[in-house]
């Protein structure tokens, strides 16, 4: 099957050295990656910046802001079975972005943001994507209220809930605990692993559930 993952922080950037960002080391992405790979499935990756290796045989997109992820996956999607969102998309990005760094002042400054694209939430609305769709949602409180409500309105297949107010669990960790949310309510707990054995068995729920497209009819 072919698969579509998102991996890592995206930057938005200020000036041309400073930039708003967020803790993701893109392990989570990467761990999905490699299990997908492990199964010989055709993997897309789609990464902001991290300092991690492309998993070898993955097709490896490089971004840097929500921007372009939205627009690598714009142009990926449509034909893969399962999309899975592990990326950590800034959900602001600064209205402009001045060509030169900018000075110190003594006075304060106020950068003015605007809201990013939302890629997870235009997998079915704008990109039309039928195949599986599985985000994450980050969450330091309600985590199940607040997973399951990114589930409907973005109308995913699964959400991986993460606990992100737990320490050695989430952002920039090696292990991590999540929680299973699907649209007929069952909620599944998974406790505390590698990144690596954690994504093992979340692809192969992943994949129990999953359906491939039927191939595309040749004009
Ligand atoms: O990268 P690691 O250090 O290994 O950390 C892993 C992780 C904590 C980043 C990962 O497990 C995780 O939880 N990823 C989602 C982080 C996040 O930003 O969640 P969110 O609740 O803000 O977003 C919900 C979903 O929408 C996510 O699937 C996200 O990829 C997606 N999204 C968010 C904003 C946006 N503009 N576009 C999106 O597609």
């Amino acid at each position: 099957m072919n698969i579509l993952i998102t991996a890592g922080p995206t930057r938005e950037p200020i000036d041309p050295v400073r930039y708003l960002s967020n803790r993701s080391s893109g392990k989570m992405g990467y761990a999905l990656a490699q299990a997908a790979l492990n199964h010989n499935h055709h993997v897309t990756l789609i990464s902001g910046p991290v300092s991690l290796p492309a998993p070898s045989g993955a097709h490896l997109i490089p971004v840097e802001t929500a921007l372009q992820m939205f627009d690598a996956v714009r142009t990926t999607i449509s034909h893969c079975d399962i999309a899975i969102f592990a990326a950590a998309v800034a959900d602001y990005r600064p209205v402009t972005s001045s060509s030169q760094k900018l000075k110190k002042h003594p006075s304060s400054l106020s950068l003015h943001l605007e809201p990013t694209e939302d890629i997870l939430g235009s997998a079915r609305s704008l990109f039309n994507f039928s195949g599986y769709l599985v985000g994450f949602a980050a969450e330091t409180e309600n985590l199940i209220a607040h997973a399951q409500s990114k589930l409907t309105r973005k109308k995913c297949d699964l959400i991986i809930a993460n606990d992100v107010s737990q320490p050695g669990i989430g952002f920039d960790s090696t292990e991590n605990a999540v929680t299973l949310c699907f649209p007929n309510g069952e909620i599944h707990p998974l406790p505390k692993q590698s990144k690596q054995t954690l994504a093992a068995v979340l692809f192969d729920t992943i994949l129990a559930r999953a359906t491939p497209l039927p191939p595309t009819p040749h004009a």
